[in-house]
């Protein structure tokens, strides 16, 4: 059955943190709480099949005009086919929605990104993002990941 990519609600909270937190646990990306899920729980998507949660993402604030993708997983079942493409494509749909002018993510999957529409950039160009998280990382001076941005709005 195909996958339908929706809206989070509360139900969501857990499966997401399991999702998350698998690949987190292999350092693919950053942990999340139940409780740091629930605060951006209205800016989450969810792709489910058969019932499940099998995909998801979210979108942080990082100024008037700049929203970072966060969280993007999916299942390992449902690898290579089009999940992880299909909810990168609604949440570029939603910050276009809400007006924002750019959509950023640091990534250790730039490939991925780049067939989304993203460029890869230096990552100073998503400064807000460096100055209000990266900087207190133990890993910041040590950085594997590759910052890739995509305009959503010709000024
Ligand atoms: C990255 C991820 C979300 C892609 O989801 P998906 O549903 O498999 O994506 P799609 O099916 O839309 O696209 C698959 C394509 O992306 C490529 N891809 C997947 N992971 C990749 C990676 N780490 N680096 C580069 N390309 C990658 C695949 O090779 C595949 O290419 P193909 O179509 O030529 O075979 C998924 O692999 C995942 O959950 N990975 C673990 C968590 C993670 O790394 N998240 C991104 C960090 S921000």
């Amino acid at each position: 059955m195909k996958p339908i990519i929706r809206p989070a609600t509360e139900a969501d909270i857990q499966p997401i943190c399991e999702l998350v937190n698998a690949f987190a646990d292999q350092n693919l990306m950053l942990h999340r709480t139940p409780e740091q899920v629930r605060r951006a729980l209205g800016d989450f998507l969810v792709a489910e099949a058969e019932g499940k949660v099998i995909g998801c993402g979210y979108l942080a604030y990082l100024g008037p005009d700049l929203v970072e993708l966060r969280s993007l997983a999916v299942h390992p079942d449902w690898h290579g086919q089009g999940v992880g493409g299909q909810l990168v494509e609604a949440l570029v749909t939603m910050a276009r929605a809400r007006g924002l002018r750019q959509i950023c993510a640091l990534t250790l999957a730039p490939d991925f990104f780049v067939r989304q529409g993203f460029r890869v950039v230096d990552r100073w160009e998503i400064s807000p993002k460096i100055w209000s998280e990266c900087v207190y990382c133990p890993k910041f001076h040590a950085c594997d990941e590759v910052a890739v941005l995509k305009d959503l709005f010709r000024k």
